[in-house]
């Protein structure tokens, strides 16, 4: 047996905040109270003048994956590595089937790529062509192989975007399974189309990107998915949304009383639309992601969302290329590959930006990197709390440690960091994985191969209450004589 005692902090969940010390056992926690008895040989962690927070838990990650003609450069081993030093403990990735690929196929290649990682992870799996193989092979990865999340690209022409007919049947088929349908919101062809008319008009460079991706091309497809979902009795949840326009159709559909959920990524708080007008071309095209980053009246908007409950989660996204890969768009803009780093920065840049400015107290810190994830996702408690027979992915916060954000010393597999030179007040001290040390006194000592798939069962009673198209409130039809019919 191998015991830890976290002693004198201030142990913080999304519910509460109290000083009380934290016993550990083996991969769990075992005691969460005052003055907790150590058992003999115990390792004990002074957390004095410290907060005692759940792991992070970063719900939108994409390790290695084959995107845009090349791989993101960050793998589940050093991704998952980077994540712990900023307090991050559990990944939720993204098994992408390319068209016509089987997709338990793919979702098993993934599980093997995933072998490597540090720490626990799952996995949504994108739904990116349709036919009854995809339908039973959904039905498979839930019952099977604890998958409860299907995601959707509404963009991405041309290669993994899905159309109307096909968000239709799997939202379907997801109802069937208590499966939760997520969606990456623009109208691919919208995007398509303007990103044309761009490039003819001579932006070949980063700054046509935003250009072709305007908020309203994320507004239509943000209100569009959440109709379809409200139509179809589902639930959905959003990821990154990034301007007025997606969080005001989840804010309506909300208050409602529609189940929407929906992500807001740490960057588009904090970076705004100017970066693309960098003269450094490669500066510039580091910054080239979908949604692109906003002006900054969105990036308002989205603290107010956040603290008003109509975000929920916070993510990052996380798909590194490094310079030479974005090289690739050079001459055209449309061939830079689409993706940011972030997933050791995402608990720093929100405290300092989120808790610091008084957006957010430390519960509610909490809420939004860890807990709400857990619950929406079907992992609570076992993620995003401390109470016992909870997980042991525990940060020993210290909220005066500051560091000065940059490439140069980061633990991410990327030559750039989209928040370079930012100087944050907050950050880990001590992080443990499933009650292993994983980062003290700024060093990693995380061990490939330790993270745990982590499986997640089907919602049950959530589902249920979306009754309103059940058949239920429907009028009867109208009888009538057949009329005669017509010469
Ligand atoms: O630009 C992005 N976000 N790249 C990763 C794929 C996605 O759209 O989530
Ligand atoms: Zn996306
Ligand atoms: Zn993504």
């Amino acid at each position: 047996m191998a015991a830890t005692v976290i002693r004198g902090g201030t142990v913080v969940t999304a519910e509460s905040e109290s000083r009380a010390d934290v016993l550990v056992v083996d991969d769990k926690v075992h005691a969460v109270g005052k003055d907790v008895e150590a058992p003999a040989g115990a390792r004990i962690i002074d957390a004095t003048g410290a907060y005692v927070l759940p792991g992070g838990i970063d719900p939108h990650t994409h390790m290695e994956l084959p995107f845009m003609g090349t791989v993101a450069s960050e793998d589940f081993f050093t991704g998952t590595s980077a994540a712990a030093a900023g307090g991050t403990t559990t990944i939720i990735d993204f098994v992408i089937p390319a068209p016509k690929e089987r997709i338990l196929d793919a979702y098993k290649k993934w599980r093997g790529w995933a072998e490597k990682a540090a720490s626990d992870y799952s996995f949504h799996v994108a739904i990116t062509w349709w036919d009854e193989t995809v339908r039973e092979d959904m039905g498979t990865l839930v019952k099977e192989h604890g998958v409860n999340s299907f995601k959707h690209f509404m963009a991405y022409k041309n290669a993994i975007m899905c159309d109307d007919e096909i968000l239709v049947s799997s939202f379907s088929r997801a109802k069937e399974l208590g499966a939760l349908c997520t969606v990456h919101a623009e109208n691919g062809e919208l995007v398509f189309r303007l990103q044309k008319e761009i490039f003819e008009r001579g932006f070949t460079g980063p700054e046509g990107h935003p250009l072709s991706r305007p908020p309203e091309v994320e507004g239509e497809a943000a209100n569009r998915a959440i109709r379809i979902a409200e139509v179809l009795g589902v639930p959905i949840y959003l990821v990154h949304t990034s301007c007025i326009d997606a969080l005001e159709a989840v804010a309506r559909a909300r208050l409602e009383g529609q189940r929407v959920f929906a992500e807001v990524l740490a960057q588009h708080l904090v970076i705004d639309d100017s970066v693309y007008r960098n003269p450094d071309w490669n500066h510039a095209a580091h910054f080239v992601m979908s949604p692109p980053f906003r002006s900054k009246e969105h990036q308002a908007a989205l603290w107010k969302g956040l603290q008003a409950g109509m975000l929920q989660t916070t993510a990052t996204d996380h798909c590194c290329f490094c310079t030479p890969q974005k090289q690739a768009g050079i001459d055209d803009f449309r061939k830079i590959p689409n993706g940011t780093g972030g997933v050791e920065d995402r608990m720093g840049v929100l405290w300092h930006h989120g808790v610091r400015t008084g957006r957010l107290t430390p519960s509610e810190f909490v809420a939004v990197t860890s807990a709400n994830a857990a619950k929406i996702f079907n992992v609570y408690p076992k993620k995003g709390t401390i109470a016992p027979g909870s997980d042991a992915d525990i940060v020993v916060w210290d909220p005066e440690k500051t560091r000065t954000i940059s490439a140069k010393t980061h633990h991410q597999n990327i030559d750039f960091n989209i928040y370079e030179g930012m100087s944050i007040t907050g950050n880990a001290a001590v992080t443990l994985s499933r009650g292993a040390v994983v980062w003290e006194k700024d060093q990693l000592s995380t061990v490939k191969g330790a993270g745990k798939y982590v499986d997640r069962a089907p919602f049950g009673s959530y589902f249920d209450s979306q009754k309103k198209r059940n058949g239920e409130g429907l009028p009867t039809p109208v009888k009538r004589e057949r009329p005669a019919l017509a010469k």
